[in-house]
């Protein structure tokens, strides 16, 4: 059995990446699962590591935005345009991939995932790399995205030799994933970069197609239903009904404590209403009250501006493996 070591070597990942291994990697919105974005024999131990079905795509991260688009084989004026505002940063997008990239990257579709990171040693690791990191999130297949070193070591510990440890991860959602239809820019998952941001930077609407706002067949395999739930049961606070027992229950609400539930049994968001903090906290909070072992764990729901519709995109997920 091999020993997970935490540390914040770069030369050390890079020694274990080129040798064909499989790390743990920070990035601004939850760690990912790395290798070599290359190399087909290491991106299988992802998938094993992870116990993620074969036919669930990998996203490449890239150190700048010339070397992803090079693997690809068109990039619409609106992809450019995105690039030049968000990248580095939370945004993934979908394009016709080049021969190049392995079939075991693409669950053997046409489009490959790219995206370049915006966390400072991520970025200082790919500079070293001579290839992209295939990188999911840093969980079991199907549980909570971890946000933290001690997150990834509680799901992967002795599956995977060093996790790179960035400190917290700043957003604390997944990117956002879009990709072109015609000329239409489509998100397939809503994540840390907002609709609106998406709009403004490329002055017209979006479409949206996250199959639990729409009843479009989703095009990324890992929105499924069960994804991002605690192993507690978790329900939306409106669901709770005068004289429902409480007593063994916790509340993660927003910025105000609910009369109703023991002060030790809550978990609040943002003290001071901030969205985009209470968006880094929210994996955090579900670790955190999954591990009290309440009874069940009811939720609120954020605003729905800005990433708080992400953030409630995951709220509603996680509700509804209890709600089905
Ligand atoms: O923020 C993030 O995106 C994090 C960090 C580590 O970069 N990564 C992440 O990866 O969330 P993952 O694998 O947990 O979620 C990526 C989603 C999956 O639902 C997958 O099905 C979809 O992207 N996806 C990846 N490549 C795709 C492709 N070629 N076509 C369609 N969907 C794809
Ligand atoms: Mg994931």
């Amino acid at each position: 059995m091999q020993r997970t070591e935490i540390g914040t070597c770069i030369k050390k990942a890079k020694r274990l990446l080129d040798s064909s291994e499989i790390i743990s990697i920070p990035t601004e919105t939850v760690y990912g699962l790395a290798a070599n974005g290359n190399n087909s024999q290491a991106i299988a131990k992802i998938y094993a590591a992870k116990k993620r079905p074969l036919s669930n795509p990998l996203i490449l991260h890239y150190k700048d935005t010339s070397s992803a688009f090079e693997d690809v084989t068109i990039v619409p004026k609106d992809a450019e345009t995105l690039a030049e505002k968000f990248w580095p940063g939370p945004l993934t997008m979908l394009l016709p991939k080049k021969q190049t990239i392995p079939d075991s990257v693409t669950a053997g579709k046409n489009c490959v995932a790219l995206r370049v990171p915006q966390h400072k040693l991520c970025l200082a690791l790919l500079e070293t790399l001579a290839y992209p990191l295939a990188a999911p999130s840093a969980n079991l297949y199907g549980r909570i995205s971890p946000t933290s070193p001690a997150h990834v070591k509680e799901q992967l510990n002795t599956r995977i030799p060093y996790i790179l440890d960035g400190g917290i991860c700043e957003k604390g959602i997944e990117s956002t994933i879009i990709g072109f239809e015609n000329e239409a820019v489509i998100v397939y998952r809503l994540g840390s970069i907002s609709i609106e941001e998406i709009e403004a930077c490329i002055q017209k609407k979006v479409g949206l197609k996250n199959k639990l706002e729409s009843n479009q067949e989703v095009l990324t395999s890992g929105m499924v239903k069960h994804h991002y739930a605690p192993n507690t049961a978790m329900f939306s606070i409106a669901q709770k009904h005068e004289g429902n027992k409480i007593e063994n229950c916790g509340f993660i609400g927003f910025d105000t404590l609910h009369p109703d539930f023991p002060n030790e049994n809550q978990f609040l968001l943002s003290e001071n209403g901030n969205i985009d903090a209470a968006a880094k906290e929210l994996y955090r909070s579900f670790h955190i009250m999954d591990a009290k072992k309440f009874s069940s764990i009811y939720i609120e729901f954020m605003p729905e501006i800005g990433i708080g519709r992400a953030v409630n995109d995951r709220i509603k997920r996680a509700i509804q493996k209890y709600n089905s």
